[in-house]
Protein backbone atom coordinates (compact mmCIF):
# COMPACT_ATOMS: atom_id res chain seq x y z
CA UNK A 1 0.00 0.00 0.00
CA UNK A 2 2.52 2.48 1.56
CA UNK A 3 4.61 2.05 -2.02
CA UNK A 4 1.71 3.27 -3.98
CA UNK A 5 1.49 6.45 -2.25
CA UNK A 6 5.07 6.71 -2.47
CA UNK A 7 5.18 6.61 -6.63
CA UNK A 8 2.46 8.76 -6.60
CA UNK A 9 4.69 11.07 -4.83
CA UNK A 10 7.60 10.70 -7.34
CA UNK A 11 4.95 11.02 -10.29
CA UNK A 12 3.91 14.38 -8.89
CA UNK A 13 7.39 15.65 -7.59
CA UNK A 14 8.16 14.90 -11.28
CA UNK A 15 5.45 16.29 -13.00
CA UNK A 16 5.51 19.78 -14.58
CA UNK A 17 3.49 21.70 -17.34
CA UNK A 18 2.84 25.15 -18.80
CA UNK A 19 -0.52 24.69 -20.09
CA UNK A 20 -2.97 25.96 -17.41
CA UNK A 21 -5.74 23.20 -18.81
CA UNK A 22 -2.97 20.29 -17.82
CA UNK A 23 -2.66 22.12 -14.70
CA UNK A 24 -6.14 21.99 -13.76
CA UNK A 25 -6.38 17.82 -15.47
CA UNK A 26 -3.63 17.37 -13.02
CA UNK A 27 -5.14 19.21 -9.71
CA UNK A 28 -8.54 17.47 -10.24
CA UNK A 29 -7.09 13.61 -11.19
CA UNK A 30 -5.21 13.82 -7.38
CA UNK A 31 -6.92 16.10 -5.39
CA UNK A 32 -11.03 16.25 -7.00
CA UNK A 33 -13.92 14.35 -5.77
CA UNK A 34 -13.36 11.08 -7.19
CA UNK A 35 -9.57 11.28 -7.18
CA UNK A 36 -6.30 9.43 -6.21
CA UNK A 37 -6.52 11.58 -2.83
CA UNK A 38 -9.16 10.59 -1.70
CA UNK A 39 -9.28 6.97 -2.92
CA UNK A 40 -6.05 6.41 -1.18
CA UNK A 41 -7.51 7.72 2.11
CA UNK A 42 -10.59 5.35 1.79
CA UNK A 43 -7.93 2.37 1.85
CA UNK A 44 -6.94 3.57 4.66
CA UNK A 45 -9.10 1.35 6.45
CA UNK A 46 -8.10 -0.95 4.75
CA UNK A 47 -4.16 -1.04 5.65
CA UNK A 48 -3.03 -3.22 8.80
CA UNK A 49 -2.60 -1.21 11.76
CA UNK A 50 0.73 -1.50 12.20
CA UNK A 51 1.50 0.26 8.95
CA UNK A 52 -1.06 2.79 9.46
CA UNK A 53 1.31 5.28 11.00
CA UNK A 54 3.99 5.21 8.27
CA UNK A 55 0.60 4.80 5.58
CA UNK A 56 -0.85 8.09 7.05
CA UNK A 57 2.11 10.26 7.09
CA UNK A 58 3.03 9.30 3.34
CA UNK A 59 -0.48 9.75 2.57
CA UNK A 60 0.01 13.51 4.06
CA UNK A 61 2.83 13.62 2.45
CA UNK A 62 1.64 13.10 -1.04
CA UNK A 63 -1.75 15.85 -0.32
CA UNK A 64 0.90 18.34 1.01
CA UNK A 65 3.70 17.89 -2.76
CA UNK A 66 0.28 18.21 -4.83
CA UNK A 67 -1.18 21.27 -3.27
CA UNK A 68 2.00 22.85 -3.59
CA UNK A 69 2.87 21.64 -6.94
CA UNK A 70 -0.69 22.81 -8.42
CA UNK A 71 0.34 26.18 -6.54
CA UNK A 72 3.75 26.85 -8.13
CA UNK A 73 2.74 25.36 -11.46
CA UNK A 74 -0.22 27.91 -11.56
CA UNK A 75 1.65 30.97 -10.15
CA UNK A 76 4.36 29.98 -13.06
CA UNK A 77 1.02 30.10 -15.55
CA UNK A 78 0.12 33.29 -13.90
CA UNK A 79 3.62 35.26 -14.12
CA UNK A 80 3.85 34.10 -18.07
CA UNK A 81 0.33 35.15 -19.03
CA UNK A 82 -2.12 33.72 -20.56
CA UNK A 83 -4.18 34.42 -23.15
CA UNK A 84 -7.76 33.02 -22.01
CA UNK A 85 -9.65 33.63 -18.35
CA UNK A 86 -10.65 29.70 -18.34
CA UNK A 87 -6.86 28.54 -18.79
CA UNK A 88 -6.12 31.02 -15.87
CA UNK A 89 -9.14 31.51 -13.74
CA UNK A 90 -6.98 33.25 -11.06
CA UNK A 91 -6.34 36.08 -13.76
CA UNK A 92 -7.54 39.29 -13.37
CA UNK A 93 -10.31 39.98 -15.62
CA UNK A 94 -9.63 41.64 -19.10
CA UNK A 95 -9.84 45.06 -19.02
CA UNK A 96 -12.69 44.89 -21.02
CA UNK A 97 -13.47 48.01 -22.96
CA UNK A 98 -17.25 49.52 -21.13
CA UNK A 99 -19.16 52.52 -23.39
CA UNK A 100 -20.31 55.32 -21.76
CA UNK A 101 -23.16 57.61 -21.85
CA UNK A 102 -23.58 60.57 -24.57
CA UNK A 103 -23.03 63.56 -22.75
CA UNK A 104 -26.22 64.82 -23.82
CA UNK A 105 -27.85 62.19 -21.63
CA UNK A 106 -25.07 62.78 -18.66
CA UNK A 107 -26.22 66.78 -18.65
CA UNK A 108 -29.53 65.25 -19.07
CA UNK A 109 -29.85 62.91 -15.73
CA UNK A 110 -28.23 65.70 -13.53
CA UNK A 111 -30.45 68.30 -14.73
CA UNK A 112 -33.36 65.54 -13.72
CA UNK A 113 -31.61 64.78 -10.61
CA UNK A 114 -31.23 67.84 -9.75
CA UNK A 115 -35.32 69.20 -9.85
CA UNK A 116 -36.34 65.66 -8.57
CA UNK A 117 -34.66 66.08 -5.38
CA UNK A 118 -36.75 69.08 -5.07
CA UNK A 119 -40.35 66.86 -6.03
CA UNK A 120 -40.47 67.28 -9.32
CA UNK A 121 -41.70 64.30 -11.57
CA UNK A 122 -40.91 63.48 -14.94
CA UNK A 123 -42.94 63.39 -17.83
CA UNK A 124 -43.27 62.64 -21.49
CA UNK A 125 -44.71 63.83 -25.15
CA UNK A 126 -44.88 62.62 -28.36
CA UNK A 127 -42.11 64.36 -30.86
CA UNK A 128 -44.80 64.44 -33.98
CA UNK A 129 -47.65 66.89 -32.17
CA UNK A 130 -50.56 68.46 -33.15
CA UNK A 131 -51.14 72.18 -33.56
CA UNK A 132 -53.24 72.99 -30.59
CA UNK A 133 -50.43 71.11 -28.30
CA UNK A 134 -47.44 72.79 -29.95
CA UNK A 135 -49.16 76.21 -30.92
CA UNK A 136 -52.63 76.80 -30.00
CA UNK A 137 -52.85 75.96 -26.11
CA UNK A 138 -50.25 78.03 -25.49
CA UNK A 139 -51.42 81.39 -26.39
CA UNK A 140 -50.68 81.43 -29.93
CA UNK A 141 -53.67 80.97 -32.25
CA UNK A 142 -53.36 80.32 -35.88
CA UNK A 143 -51.43 83.11 -37.63
CA UNK A 144 -50.22 84.56 -34.27
CA UNK A 145 -47.10 86.09 -35.25
CA UNK A 146 -45.33 84.64 -32.51
CA UNK A 147 -45.27 81.35 -34.46
CA UNK A 148 -42.83 82.19 -36.62
CA UNK A 149 -40.16 82.33 -33.61
CA UNK A 150 -39.65 78.96 -34.36
CA UNK A 151 -39.26 77.04 -37.63
CA UNK A 152 -41.56 74.42 -37.97
CA UNK A 153 -41.76 71.11 -39.60
CA UNK A 154 -44.98 70.13 -41.13
CA UNK A 155 -45.66 66.90 -41.86
CA UNK A 156 -47.23 67.29 -45.49
CA UNK A 157 -50.22 65.85 -46.08
CA UNK A 158 -51.76 66.94 -43.07
CA UNK A 159 -50.79 70.99 -41.77
CA UNK A 160 -52.34 70.04 -37.97
CA UNK A 161 -49.62 67.49 -37.70
CA UNK A 162 -46.22 68.73 -36.99
CA UNK A 163 -42.67 67.68 -35.32
CA UNK A 164 -42.84 69.80 -32.16
CA UNK A 165 -40.60 72.88 -31.56
CA UNK A 166 -40.39 73.01 -28.10
CA UNK A 167 -41.38 70.94 -25.03
CA UNK A 168 -43.76 73.17 -24.11
CA UNK A 169 -46.18 70.76 -25.65
CA UNK A 170 -45.70 68.53 -22.60
CA UNK A 171 -46.80 71.03 -19.95
CA UNK A 172 -50.55 71.60 -22.32
CA UNK A 173 -50.87 67.77 -22.28
CA UNK A 174 -50.15 67.34 -18.63
CA UNK A 175 -52.16 69.98 -17.50
CA UNK A 176 -54.93 68.78 -19.47
CA UNK A 177 -54.81 65.41 -17.44
CA UNK A 178 -53.60 66.80 -14.11
CA UNK A 179 -55.25 69.16 -11.69
CA UNK A 180 -52.51 71.12 -9.48
CA UNK A 181 -50.32 71.01 -7.21
CA UNK A 182 -48.57 70.16 -10.53
CA UNK A 183 -44.77 70.07 -10.29
CA UNK A 184 -43.13 68.20 -13.39
CA UNK A 185 -40.33 68.59 -15.70
CA UNK A 186 -40.67 66.98 -19.24
CA UNK A 187 -36.76 66.35 -20.81
CA UNK A 188 -37.53 65.68 -25.16
CA UNK A 189 -36.44 66.04 -28.18
CA UNK A 190 -37.53 69.06 -30.52
CA UNK A 191 -37.25 69.95 -33.94
CA UNK A 192 -37.05 73.57 -35.93
CA UNK A 193 -36.83 73.92 -39.46
CA UNK A 194 -33.69 75.92 -39.20
CA UNK A 195 -29.87 75.69 -41.23
CA UNK A 196 -27.32 73.44 -38.92
CA UNK A 197 -24.43 75.34 -37.99
CA UNK A 198 -21.74 75.40 -35.01
CA UNK A 199 -24.40 77.00 -32.94
CA UNK A 200 -27.83 75.90 -33.83
CA UNK A 201 -29.17 72.45 -35.19
CA UNK A 202 -32.55 71.43 -36.65
CA UNK A 203 -32.16 68.36 -33.61
CA UNK A 204 -31.82 69.28 -30.16
CA UNK A 205 -33.15 68.72 -26.68
CA UNK A 206 -35.23 70.45 -24.37
CA UNK A 207 -36.18 70.53 -20.56
CA UNK A 208 -39.48 72.26 -19.60
CA UNK A 209 -40.06 72.86 -16.12
CA UNK A 210 -43.41 73.41 -15.12
CA UNK A 211 -45.02 74.56 -11.47
CA UNK A 212 -48.62 74.89 -10.86
CA UNK A 213 -50.15 75.38 -7.55
CA UNK A 214 -51.64 78.57 -5.18
CA UNK A 215 -50.45 81.43 -4.65
CA UNK A 216 -47.36 81.15 -6.84
CA UNK A 217 -44.72 84.12 -7.92
CA UNK A 218 -42.05 84.94 -9.59
CA UNK A 219 -39.99 84.91 -6.71
CA UNK A 220 -40.42 81.18 -6.34
CA UNK A 221 -39.56 80.86 -10.17
CA UNK A 222 -36.01 82.93 -8.73
CA UNK A 223 -35.52 81.18 -6.39
CA UNK A 224 -36.14 77.54 -7.96
CA UNK A 225 -34.09 78.50 -10.94
CA UNK A 226 -31.61 79.85 -8.18
CA UNK A 227 -31.06 76.89 -6.66
CA UNK A 228 -30.63 74.98 -10.36
CA UNK A 229 -27.69 76.67 -11.43
CA UNK A 230 -26.00 76.61 -7.98
CA UNK A 231 -26.65 73.05 -8.26
CA UNK A 232 -25.22 72.18 -12.03
CA UNK A 233 -22.56 75.18 -12.19
CA UNK A 234 -21.84 75.03 -8.49
CA UNK A 235 -22.25 78.86 -6.68
CA UNK A 236 -23.64 81.11 -9.69
CA UNK A 237 -24.95 84.61 -10.16
CA UNK A 238 -28.08 84.49 -12.26
CA UNK A 239 -30.24 87.44 -13.46
CA UNK A 240 -33.54 87.52 -15.44
CA UNK A 241 -33.78 90.10 -18.36
CA UNK A 242 -37.15 90.64 -19.57
CA UNK A 243 -38.22 88.69 -22.74
CA UNK A 244 -41.31 87.91 -24.47
CA UNK A 245 -43.28 84.21 -24.91
CA UNK A 246 -46.99 83.96 -25.90
CA UNK A 247 -47.40 81.42 -23.25
CA UNK A 248 -45.89 83.40 -19.94
CA UNK A 249 -46.92 86.87 -18.86
CA UNK A 250 -44.39 87.93 -17.66
CA UNK A 251 -41.38 86.45 -19.30
CA UNK A 252 -37.67 86.36 -18.91
CA UNK A 253 -34.11 85.27 -20.34
CA UNK A 254 -31.91 83.49 -18.01
CA UNK A 255 -28.25 84.47 -17.81
CA UNK A 256 -25.74 83.24 -15.97
CA UNK A 257 -22.26 85.29 -15.45
CA UNK A 258 -19.53 83.32 -16.64
CA UNK A 259 -16.90 85.76 -16.16
CA UNK A 260 -14.12 87.26 -18.20
CA UNK A 261 -11.40 86.02 -16.98
CA UNK A 262 -10.27 84.31 -20.87
CA UNK A 263 -9.94 85.30 -24.02
CA UNK A 264 -12.70 82.51 -24.37
CA UNK A 265 -14.65 84.13 -21.99
CA UNK A 266 -14.79 87.43 -23.96
CA UNK A 267 -16.05 85.29 -27.10
CA UNK A 268 -18.68 83.04 -25.73
CA UNK A 269 -19.88 85.99 -23.57
CA UNK A 270 -19.60 88.76 -26.30
CA UNK A 271 -17.95 90.60 -24.28
CA UNK A 272 -20.30 91.05 -21.42
CA UNK A 273 -19.56 88.38 -19.02
CA UNK A 274 -22.92 86.65 -19.20
CA UNK A 275 -24.68 84.09 -20.98
CA UNK A 276 -28.20 83.21 -21.81
CA UNK A 277 -29.37 79.50 -20.50
CA UNK A 278 -33.24 79.02 -20.31
CA UNK A 279 -36.29 80.71 -21.25
CA UNK A 280 -39.02 81.57 -18.40
CA UNK A 281 -41.89 83.07 -16.87
CA UNK A 282 -45.39 82.86 -14.91
CA UNK A 283 -48.09 80.72 -17.25
CA UNK A 284 -50.34 83.23 -19.36
CA UNK A 285 -53.79 82.72 -17.56
CA UNK A 286 -55.03 82.02 -21.12
CA UNK A 287 -52.75 79.08 -21.43
CA UNK A 288 -54.16 77.69 -17.74
CA UNK A 289 -57.46 78.05 -19.07
CA UNK A 290 -57.08 76.50 -22.36
CA UNK A 291 -55.96 72.98 -20.07
CA UNK A 292 -58.65 73.24 -18.10
CA UNK A 293 -56.99 74.61 -14.85
CA UNK A 294 -58.77 77.62 -13.10
CA UNK A 295 -56.48 80.57 -13.43
CA UNK A 296 -58.69 82.22 -10.43
CA UNK A 297 -57.24 79.59 -8.18
CA UNK A 298 -54.30 78.61 -9.82
CA UNK A 299 -50.69 80.01 -10.33
CA UNK A 300 -47.45 79.14 -11.64
CA UNK A 301 -44.65 79.53 -13.52
CA UNK A 302 -42.68 77.20 -16.37
CA UNK A 303 -38.83 77.42 -17.65
CA UNK A 304 -37.49 75.69 -20.88
CA UNK A 305 -33.74 74.98 -21.31
CA UNK A 306 -31.71 73.47 -24.53
CA UNK A 307 -29.80 70.86 -23.03
CA UNK A 308 -27.26 71.06 -25.61
CA UNK A 309 -26.51 74.68 -24.74
CA UNK A 310 -25.89 73.37 -21.16
CA UNK A 311 -23.53 70.57 -22.42
CA UNK A 312 -21.65 72.81 -23.87
CA UNK A 313 -21.29 75.62 -21.45
CA UNK A 314 -20.30 72.26 -18.69
CA UNK A 315 -17.63 70.59 -21.44
CA UNK A 316 -16.88 74.02 -23.16
CA UNK A 317 -17.85 72.19 -26.49
CA UNK A 318 -17.86 74.61 -29.29
CA UNK A 319 -19.99 72.92 -32.17
CA UNK A 320 -23.21 71.74 -31.27
CA UNK A 321 -22.76 69.13 -34.31
CA UNK A 322 -20.57 67.24 -32.22
CA UNK A 323 -23.52 65.63 -30.15
CA UNK A 324 -24.83 64.04 -33.52
CA UNK A 325 -21.53 62.77 -35.33
CA UNK A 326 -21.23 60.10 -32.79
CA UNK A 327 -17.13 60.12 -33.13
CA UNK A 328 -16.29 57.78 -30.43
CA UNK A 329 -13.13 59.53 -29.82
CA UNK A 330 -15.36 62.79 -28.82
CA UNK A 331 -18.01 60.69 -26.89
CA UNK A 332 -15.35 58.90 -25.21
CA UNK A 333 -14.78 61.86 -22.98
CA UNK A 334 -17.48 61.90 -21.18
CA UNK A 335 -17.88 59.82 -17.98
CA UNK A 336 -20.91 59.60 -16.28
CA UNK A 337 -20.61 60.35 -12.12
CA UNK A 338 -24.10 59.91 -11.76
N1 LIG B 1 -40.56 76.96 -25.15
C1 LIG B 1 -39.61 78.03 -25.09
C2 LIG B 1 -38.60 77.85 -26.23
O1 LIG B 1 -38.52 76.79 -26.79
C3 LIG B 1 -38.88 78.05 -23.76
C4 LIG B 1 -39.78 78.36 -22.62
C5 LIG B 1 -40.39 77.37 -21.90
C6 LIG B 1 -40.01 79.69 -22.27
C7 LIG B 1 -41.22 77.65 -20.85
C8 LIG B 1 -40.83 79.99 -21.22
C9 LIG B 1 -41.42 79.00 -20.51
O2 LIG B 1 -37.89 78.75 -26.59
Amino acid sequence: MIEEVKKHLKEVNSFSSKDAEEIEKFRISYAGKKGILNELFAAFRAVPNEEKKAYGQELNTLKTAVSNKVKFLQSEFKDTGGNSLIKDPSRTPFPLETGNRHPLSVVKNRIIDIFTQIGFTISEGPEIEDDWHNFTALNLPEHHPARDMQDTFFIQTDPDILLRTHTSSVQVRYMEKNQPPIRTISPGRVFRNEAISARSHCIFHQIEGLYIAKEVSFADLKQTLQYFTNALFGNSKIRMRPSYFPFTEPSAEVDIYWGLETETDYRITKGTGWLEIMGCGMVDPNVLENCGIDPEQYSGYAFGMCIERIAMLLYQISDIRLFFENDVRFLKQFKATL
